[in-house]
């Protein structure tokens, strides 16, 4: 890891319509890079060419966000986040990158970063969860980390968030699935006496051999109907659900 020093407390802003581009081939060593990149990382563009991209790197960048970065972009993904970069003179100024792979055919080629100016509540997040990150690495716990560039928790309420999370359908699914099975087989399954009461119920289809003397007035009379002495037994209380003509 690169360490840039010295660095100032000066933050360097650029226009919300610059678009700073540059391309590095696969090893992330810059091959082109735009006058608007130029500028804002105050160097000039000769010292820019040929040198690894991390010659703008800001120590307060968690090493994580690049390992991340690197990760995906190796599986010929974009990767879009938020980078705080060093200029020349050490002052600092924040970019929202995206970072996606160039090819010639099936081969990468290299990768292209443009990076555009980021609101200011993207900035005070990053900054936030940056800090985090830096602060878990030095104490060995780590917590956040990044997957494509999207934050997640690595602790068990990271994990209960995903498995509730709309955007991961399979194990929402399963959840649901798991509950709607605990709540609606379990119970019949393991208390008998509910079927019994179930055998009661008093619609139950399977009884085919009543007559519409015996019905009930709160049954339609076009409904089979049980025998009066069963029909009797049928108005036992409480009626369960569901009604069991199974
Ligand atoms: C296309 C591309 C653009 C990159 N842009 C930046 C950048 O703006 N700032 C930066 O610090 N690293 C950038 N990197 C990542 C660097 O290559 C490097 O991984 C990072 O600076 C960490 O350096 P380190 O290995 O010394 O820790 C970029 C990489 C690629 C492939």
């Amino acid at each position: 890891m690169r360490t840039n020093l010295p660095v100032t407390a000066t933050e360097f802003t650029f226009a919300e319509r610059d678009t700073l581009v540059s391309v590095t081939d696969t090893k992330g060593r810059i091959t082109y890079c735009n006058p608007a990149f130029v500028h804002v990382s105050g160097f000039a563009h000769e010292e820019l060419l040929g040198q690894p991209h991390n010659l703008i790197r800001h120590p307060d960048m968690p090493p994580e966000a690049f390992r991340d970065l690197w990760d995906t972009i190796a599986r010929g993904l974009p990767w879009t986040g938020l980078v705080k970069n060093r200029r020349k003179n050490g002052d600092f100024y924040w970019v929202q990158a995206n970072v996606t792979p160039l090819r010639d055919g099936a081969q990468v080629t290299g990768y292209l970063s443009v990076r555009t100016l980021p609101t200011r509540a993207q900035v005070q997040a990053a900054e936030t969860l940056y800090n985090a990150m830096r602060a878990e690495a030095e104490a060995g716990r780590v917590i956040h980390v990044l997957r494509h560039g999207t934050v997640l928790r690595q602790d068990l309420r990271g994990r209960i968030a995903r498995l509730l999370m709309p955007s991961t359908p399979t194990p929402r699914l399963m959840l649901t699935q798991a509950l709607t099975v605990a709540l609606v087989l379990l119970p019949g399954a393991a208390s008998p006496w509910w079927r019994r009461k179930c055998a009661r119920w008093p619609h139950a289809p399977r009884r085919r051999h009543a007559t519409s003397s015996n019905s009930s007035p709160n049954q339609p009379s076009a409904w089979p109907l049980a025998p009066v002495r069963r029909a009797k037994r049928a108005n036992a209380w409480p009626m369960r659900w569901p009604p069991c003509n199974a």
